[in-house]
């Protein structure tokens, strides 16, 4: 893990972490859409993460939210999207097909025993995501991660989407944490970025090897993997669990 730009950390209470590609893996969505339109499953993939996030911005951004739609909605409009741009014939079979591999999504193999740490520690653990209520549902009953996360926080309730700040404000009115207390863990970029500039301890985890975002912030801490949670220098403090 990289050195924290900051010396003496407020010690660590609460670990929140984003759920698309940071707890959930989402490559097996990128397999199935190789499968179905071999030599464009990685464009595919790609793309439709990118007009997905745009989507929320697009809609928390419009008319104080009055085109808001469900992060469910948002995938498979964006998914509908991208297909029509790379021409590729998107048929009712196999929209349903990536769909239900989004929903089923597997959880990443450490992040188990990571959360199983976590609580044994004291700490506080949950998910904030952009996901809807009944997607993140399914999700954390597919990830096998049932009774390991104190919260499941969707933005859903306020119709914001992060990188809104009433999204990130969501984590401490949840957990009753000042956001310093809070690590908030993602393997996005632009919400590591967001979420340090709204107060939180960030661990980017940069699991793809990917540049950080060039605006002038860098997350707290950058690391590769779930497990370098574990190592945060506020977790280590005594009365990190108190
Ligand atoms: C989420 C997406 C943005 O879970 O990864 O919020």
């Amino acid at each position: 893990m990289e050195k924290p730009r900051a010396l003496a950390p407020v010690p660590i209470r609460g670990v929140l972490f984003d759920a698309y590609g940071t707890l959930f893996d989402v490559y097996s969505v990128g397999l199935l859409a190789e499968q179905l339109f071999p030599g464009q499953g990685q464009t595919l993939g790609l793309l439709w993460r990118d007009k997905q996030i745009e989507y929320t911005r697009l809609v928390t951004t419009c008319n104080d939210g009055a085109h808001y739609q469900p992060f469910w909605d948002l995938t498979r409009s964006s998914l509908r999207y991208v297909c029509k741009r790379l021409a590729l014939d998107l048929t009712p079979e196999r929209e349903q097909r990536l769909m239900n591999q989004y929903r089923h999504l597997s959880a990443f193999p450490e992040n188990k025993g990571v959360l199983q740490a976590l609580k044994k520690r004291g700490i506080v653990t949950g998910i904030l995501s952009n996901g809807d209520p009944s997607m993140l549902d399914v999700a954390v009953k597919s990830g096998g991660l049932e009774g390991l996360l104190d919260h499941v926080i969707s933005v859903d309730s306020i119709r914001k989407y992060k990188t809104h700040p009433d999204a990130y404000a969501l984590g401490p009115q949840h957990t009753g944490l000042d956001v310093r207390q809070i690590a908030f863990v993602s393997c996005n970029g632009w919400d590591a970025l967001a979420a340090t500039w709204y107060g939180y301890q960030t661990l980017w985890i940069n699991r793809y090897q990917l540049p950080f975002e060039e605006l002038g912030t860098a997350p707290t801490y950058t690391g590769s993997s779930l497990r370098d949670v574990l190592t945060l220098p506020g977790m280590n403090l005594p009365g990190a669990a108190a």
